[in-house]
């Protein structure tokens, strides 16, 4: 039997707008938990939070379109401080116009010794098209002396075109998966499902299990 002397400290940073990056963190927290890792986990927040929904299909399609252009949205200073001794950071979010969300670019610009010489894990929230963005992320980790891991993604499983427009509908306010909406015949559920929620717990345990073994392999990847 192995015993383990120092406990393993996994830091966990994610920035959740519509809440479906909140739920996955918080189930593989608990599958790290489960297993005795301690997890630090930090919400990233905004200086001016955004509404969800906006409310508007015009406050929609410029939230997409100044995403493209990677606008950073300003965040709240974080309790963790630099330095602390992480065996492993998780990085989650949510795709943004096929980019890292704002906060999260913001955190990136930010805070570089977080993630400087340091195992990151990129965790992603998406509706299906998150390749550019783990693209990026993985450059900008890379840059700044980081090794990314990764990502663990996780889309929408709805069919397309309803996904996309499902997720635009609901952003701007107009709740699609309703009974009373037109939508709601194509579209039932906004998000990811219960499925996918328990695969989170289950990797957050598989993980603890690589971080008790060594270093986590490169390869550690979650594609459903
Ligand atoms: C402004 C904006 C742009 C988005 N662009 C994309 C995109 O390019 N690709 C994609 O797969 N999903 C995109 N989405 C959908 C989100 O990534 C998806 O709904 C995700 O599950 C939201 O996670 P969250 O609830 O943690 O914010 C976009 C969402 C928003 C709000």
């Amino acid at each position: 039997m192995s015993v383990y002397l120092k406990p393993i400290r996994v830091l966990i940073l994610y920035y959740s707008y519509s809440g479906q990056s909140s739920v996955l963190v918080r189930r593989l927290a608990s599958g790290l938990g489960d297993e005795g890792v301690v997890v630090h986990q930090e919400r990233i927040c905004p200086l001016h939070p955004l509404r969800f929904p906006l409310g508007s299909i015009l406050k929609t399609v410029r939230l997409m379109l100044t995403t493209l252009f990677r606008r950073r949205h300003p965040i709240e200073p974080l309790e963790v401080a630099d330095g602390e001794p992480w065996d492993l950071v998780i990085l989650g979010g949510p795709t943004w116009s096929w980019n890292v969300s704002g906060p999260i670019l913001s955190l990136l610009d930010s805070r570089p010794q977080l993630f400087r010489g340091r195992p990151v894990l990129a965790l992603i929230s998406c509706r299906g098209y998150w390749s550019s963005h783990w693209r990026y992320l993985r450059r900008r980790l890379e840059r700044m002396g980081a090794t990314p891991l990764g990502p663990l993604v996780f889309d929408h499983p709805q069919a397309e075109p309803w996904r996309t427009l499902g997720v635009f509908f609901k952003i701007a306010g107009i709740a699609p998966e309703r009974s009373s909406s037109p939508l709601s015949h194509f579209y039932r559920h906004f998000g990811h499902t219960p499925e996918q929620f328990e695969a989170a717990q289950q990797l957050g345990r598989q993980l603890a299990a690589h971080l008790k073994a060594g270093p986590i392999p490169p390869d550690f990847k979650y594609t459903p």
